[in-house]
């Protein structure tokens, strides 16, 4: 390389620099206001100004993790945000995904069926979302990499346990679920099951089922369902159709045992 071509780089580099500068300071309404180059300069040197940058492109990223541009991510009608499943802050009550908090350096993902975080993300896109599967250089996962590593340890390797509790049949269901307490289900069913059922939000092209439509169901078919996600069926009514549905599974470690026949209680107090 000549010196021509290393002062071009160096060139381009300051100009790539300002530029951020500036469409940073263009974000910040009050700095825009009042912004003068002499400003400018000084927020170069300026270690708080670096850290707003840095939650700026944060915030951006994250939009991809909640809200229209992450729900866009999936079949034109769905209404589900990776939000709906994953928490960002480690917790996992009421959710049916584990926590994105250390997610981007799992030795693997989805119980070893995905090596690549990106994988994982697909398997979800494109399933549960109904949308089609992102590469490795579209920009909205870039950006969603990005925020996952930001909030990521990258000492946190270790895969998460994936264990769906699958019975023989809905009978076994039946018999593992009975006998629940009504009342304490209620609030339970509204943290676990609400957030989709209430609204009947669509989950990729799915509607979630009307409560009356969930309570007709036997305890062992719901139970089924909110074990495995199916069967039955891909969001049609049919009782015939048996394949998977587009509404997530919950493990017993997402959601335990007391707590789903209390939920089924409370959703059959009335049959
Ligand atoms: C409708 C619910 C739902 C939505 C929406 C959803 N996921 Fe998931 N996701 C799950 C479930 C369920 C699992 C598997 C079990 C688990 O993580 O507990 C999972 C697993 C994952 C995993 C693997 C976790 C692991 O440790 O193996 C990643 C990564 C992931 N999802 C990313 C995403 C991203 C990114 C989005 C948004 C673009 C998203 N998911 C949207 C429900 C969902
Ligand atoms: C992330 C959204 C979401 C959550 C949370 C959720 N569901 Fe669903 N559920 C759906 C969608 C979407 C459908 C319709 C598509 C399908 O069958 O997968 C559905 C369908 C069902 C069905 C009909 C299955 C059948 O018999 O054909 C039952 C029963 C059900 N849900 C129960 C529950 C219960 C109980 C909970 C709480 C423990 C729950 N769901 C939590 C989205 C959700």
């Amino acid at each position: 390389m000549d010196s021509l071509d290393r002062n071009r780089l160096r060139v381009m580099a300051v100009l790539g620099y300002s530029l951020m500068l500036l469409l940073g300071a263009a974000c910040d309404e009050d700095e825009a206001a009042m912004g003068t180059s002499a400003d400018m300069g000084q927020r170069a040197g300026n270690g708080g100004d670096r850290e707003r940058e840095s939650e700026d492109t944060e915030e951006a990223a994250d939009r991809y993790y909640v809200g229209a541009a992450s729900m866009a991510l999936g079949a034109a009608t769905n209404e589900a945000d990776c939000a709906l499943c994953h928490s960002v802050d480690g917790s996992q009550e009421g959710l049916s995904g584990k926590s994105f908090k250390d997610i981007a350096y799992k030795e693997s993902w989805k119980g070893g069926d995905a090596s690549t975080l990106l994988d994982a993300s697909n398997a979800c896109v494109t399933g549960w979302m109904g949308g089609e599967a992102l590469a490795d250089d579209d920009e909205e996962w870039k950006s969603l990499e990005a925020y996952l590593k930001s909030i990521s340890d990258e000492d946190a390797s270790e895969a998460n346990v994936i264990m769906p509790e699958v019975l023989a049949d809905e009978a076994a269901y039946e018999d593992a679920y009975a006998g629940g307490d009504a009342e304490a289900g209620e609030a339970k069913y509204d943290l676990y099951c609400g957030a989709c059922h209430s609204e009947q939000l669509t989950v990729g092209v799915a509607p979630a089922w009307a409560f009356e439509a969930i309570a007709a169901r036997s305890i062992g078919r719901i139970a089924q369902k909110v074990r495995t996600a199916g069967p039955p069926p891909s969001g049609s009514e049919e009782d015939s159709d048996t394949t998977g549905g587009p509404m997530p599974f919950f493990e017993p470690s997402d959601l335990s045992a007391d707590d789903l026949s209390d939920i089924i209680a409370y959703i059959k107090r009335d049959s």
